[in-house]
């Protein structure tokens, strides 16, 4: 049985046998409740607020369409930054921020403040409930005032049905990019900066890696030394999330296995940090087993024998990158990676 009990607009009803009682408040009626005019003047504020919003996700588009992603503007606080992604920030959230408040605001000065009891016993009602859901439903459209309030009506439809412009629009980046062009998933993550000569520094200190400076059972999070040089430039995440490596060291003689004939350098191994599952950096390593575990799934690579999966989601091994040393004994990579770093999604599509 479904049953409402209403105090408020309509004045406070005694409580009935079976209803529960509910705080007998005196009703507060708002300017709107009373002056037509005021009510007029709220209806107008609200649809403002959607048109607004509508106009921002006009105005995202444009942005999305017509802002050069490598023009940046200066922000006092935050610095450089991309306009584009202001731009598009900006107009996105304080569309959605219109819908917010234009409902909110319609809520409060426009929909009926009543407090209402419902007791509910069976959950599928008889025909004669159902009917009355239908009226209340009704009534509710009519004290809602959404089938009165036109203009409010129209505005938010509009804003609603253009809210999803911008999520579909940006899906587009998940596939190409003006840093991707028009490459494939596999073939942006078949390349990256890493090149014949290239030195391994430290990530985030660029200090150039001596074979001395990692013991045995030791673990290094690395990079290549020219990512310092593009750091400042579009794309540098890009680059620097692709190169990102581990070098680890053990004993030679437990080296079971490597993806490329002397890849190692005396025992030191240099592998993708980005896992070949879903793309987590990845740097537990377990010295003992040589197991780097990735802590988002818990797939786990065999380090020594060429990173293969011995347990997890991962359909594939880590990458190994062939290394050596520079004539002034620093470690350097011999080559890029011979195959796509990072997930494998892109192999299901073959
Ligand atoms: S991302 Fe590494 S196991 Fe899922």
């Amino acid at each position: 049985m479904t049953d409402l009990t209403t105090h408020g607009a309509h004045g406070s009803e005694p409580t009935r046998p079976g209803h529960l009682p509910v705080a007998d408040v005196p009703h507060v009626l708002r300017v709107a409740d009373t002056d037509p005019k005021a009510a007029k003047r709220v209806e107008r504020q609200v649809s403002s607020m959607f048109l607004l919003s509508i106009l921002l996700v006009v105005a995202f588009v444009v942005a999305y369409i017509g802002i050069d992603k490598s023009t940046v503007v200066y922000i006092p606080v935050f610095g450089e930054v991309g306009a584009s992604t202001i731009a598009l920030g900006l107009t996105f959230g304080a569309s959605v921020l219109l819908i917010g408040a234009g409902a909110i605001q319609w809520a409060k000065k426009l929909m009926p403040d009543v407090e209402v009891v419902q007791m509910r016993h069976e959950l599928v009602s008889p025909a004669d409930e159902t009917a009355e859901a239908a009226a209340n439903y009704e009534r509710g459209k009519e004290e809602s005032g959404f089938a009165r309030y036109k203009m409010i009506r129209r505005t938010m439809i509009g804003a609603m049905a253009l809210f999803p412009i911008p999520l579909v629009i940006m899906l587009r980046d998940l596939w190409s990019s003006p840093v991707s062009g028009t490459l494939s998933p596999a073939e942006i993550l078949s390349t990256t900066i890493w090149k014949k000569g290239e030195r391994i520094v430290t990530d985030a200190t660029y200090l150039p890696v001596r074979p001395e400076d990692l013991p045995v059972g030791g673990l290094v999070s690395a990079v290549p030394a020219s990512l310092q040089e593009v750091q400042h430039l579009e794309g540098n995440l890009n680059a620097r999330g692709k190169a990102a490596i581990i070098l680890v060291r053990m004993d030679p003689d437990e080296i079971v296995s490597q993806q490329g004939d002397g890849w190692d350098y005396q025992g030191i191994l240099a592998y993708s940090k980005i896992c070949t599952h879903v793309g987590c950096p990845i740097a537990l390593y377990e010295q003992r087993t040589h197991h780097l575990l990735c802590p988002c799934h818990q797939s786990t690579f065999d380090l020594a024998n060429s990173g293969n999966v011995v347990f997890g989601p991962a359909a594939r091994n880590m990458p190994q990158l062939p290394i050596g040393v520079d004539s002034e004994g620093y470690l350097i990579a011999m080559d890029d990676f011979s195959e796509p770093i990072g997930p494998s999604f892109w192999e299901r599509s073959k």
